[in-house]
This record gives C-alpha cells, sequence and structure tokens, in this order.
C-alpha cells in the first residue's frame, strides 16, 4: 500500500500523507482523495478493516464514496498475469452471498458489486499495458483445500476430483479465487458503497497449484512485484480518469 501511495503521488503530485493508521494492523496512507489500506488476508481481517473505515467515511462526513480492492489470486483459465475486473463474488458453496454468524445465528447477505464500476474499470484497460479480464470471483476461506489445491498438509480429495471442480468454476464463469471477494462484496452493499475488485492472477490454477515465487524460471520476486503494481495502474488510471472528469465538470 505505500508503494501503491508512493507511485500515485509520484504520478499526480498530490500531497502524500505519513502513515496516519495508529495500530501496528494496518497502515493508511492518503494521497488527496484517495485512502490507502492494507486489510491484510481472509476475512475476519478484512471485515474489521472495511467495516472501520466505513465509520471513518462516516465521521469525515465524506460522500460519493468508492471502496475498491486491490490483490492477488489464483486464476481459472487465464494467462498469470491477467488483471481480473469481478463481475461477481461468490463464497465457497457457489453463491453470491457472505454467511456470518450473528448472535448465535447464520445471517446471510447478498454479495453484489457495482456494474457500472466495473464496465468503467474495463474501460480504463486502454490506458495500461496489462491483459485486463472480466469474471466472476470466488472467495474462499481456506488456502489450500478451500481452493482445490493438491499441494496443502491436508487433501482428501483425488486430482480428478480437484481439477473437476477447478473446471466447472471455469464453466460457470469464475475467472479467479481469492480470500475476501464476497465479504467485500456484501459490506460495501449492505453500506451503499459503490465498489469493485481488482485482482491480478498470480498461477492459472487450471494447471498449477503453487504460485512458484521461490523458483525465478517461473515467477522472480521481481516479477511478482511488477504483478501486484498492474491493479495499481489500472486502479489509478481510473481516479485520474474520474478525478479529471470531475473537475472539468465543475
Ligand atoms: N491468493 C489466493 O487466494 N489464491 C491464489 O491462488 C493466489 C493468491
Amino acid at each position: 500500500m505505500k508503494n501503491y501511495a508512493e507511485q500515485y503521488h509520484k504520478e499526480t503530485s498530490v500531497g502524500l500523507s505519513e502513515n496516519l493508521s495508529k495500530t501496528d494492523r494496518f497502515v493508511m496512507y492518503k494521497t488527496g482523495p484517495v485512502l490507502w489500506v492494507n486489510h491484510g488476508m481472509g476475512i475476519p481481517s478484512l471485515s474489521i478493516c472495511l467495516q472501520e473505515c466505513i465509520k471513518l467515511m462516516y465521521y469525515a462526513e465524506t460522500t460519493d464514496v468508492t471502496f475498491m480492492r486491490l490483490g492477488t489470486s489464483g486464476g481459472l483459465g487465464v494467462e498469470p498475469g491477467t488483471v481480473v475486473i469481478s463481475t461477481g463474488a461468490i463464497n465457497e458453496f457457489l453463491k453470491p452471498e457472505y454467511i456470518q454468524a450473528v448472535l448465535g445465528k447464520k445471517v446471510k447477505h447478498d454479495a453484489i458489486l457495482d456494474k457500472a464500476l466495473s464496465d468503467e474499470l474495463y474501460e480504463c484497460r486502454r490506458f495500461v499495458n496489462t491483459p485486463v479480464e472480466k469474471g466472476i470471483t470466488m472467495g474462499t476461506d481456506c488456502f489450500f483445500e478451500g481452493q482445490a489445491r493438491l499441494d496443502g498438509p491436508f487433501c482428501d480429495y483425488s486430482s480428478e476430483d480437484a481439477t473437476a471442480f477447478l473446471r466447472k468454476l471455469y464453466e460457470l464463469g469464475v475467472r479467479n479465487v481469492e480470500m475476501e471477494c464476497n465479504c467485500f462484496a456484501a459490506i460495501t452493499y449492505r453500506a451503499g458503497i459503490r465498489s469493485a475488485i481488482i485482482c491480478v492472477t498470480v498461477v492459472d490454477r487450471l494447471h498449477d497449484d503453487t504460485l512458484k515465487i521461490q523458483k525465478p524460471i517461473f515467477l522472480s520476486p521481481k516479477a511478482f512485484r511488477e504483478y501486484e503494481m498492474r491493479t495499481f495502474k489500472l486502479a489509478s488510471a481510473y481516479f485520474k480518469d474520474r478525478l479529471a472528469n470531475i473537475a472539468n465538470n465543475k
């Protein structure tokens, strides 16, 4: 996030704040009207961060707020390095919802992303020199068995079953898998905040389990960092375009 904020500051010359987070859990940088916050890994961490950011937006009396999640993901049938803009978010039971436990009961919330925003982001692909695709994203609570991997410490299914599941996801239009999307989509939708998810794929799960960042022959740390900057490039192109439009219409 610090890299993203610094890069945005370099590209736009808007002021860059210090780290505004007073905890050691998250960081938060402000560049003009754009806040950069890391939410950690998985739904529990994201849920805390997201709800605190919603409170922050409320106390700051902000209007016309957009939330975007930028991250990495496992791709399905797309070249590693492809940026996927989520058109929908499903949970690991393949439902577009986030199931939360409240007062000892299961509560379901619809996981809905803003279609117009995903279309606008897709339009911004003309500003970046990177493959960009749209597709459904699946969020899981487990990186290994939850994402049909064979290389975790446990695995009670066959490689054929894993492949069949991943292929089924592909047929349903799922193009990437990560660990936050359905909660992110549900919380922002419930809050009435337009939101989008942009993730770069670091592996094609139809062919591989492992990210292989240890083996430079496949994906070096440098290449991994370059992949991570691809989501930034698309998001920052959108911010610059949108802010320029707002300024022109004033
Ligand atoms: N993040 C995930 O959740 N899965 C991957 O395969 C890569 C990144």
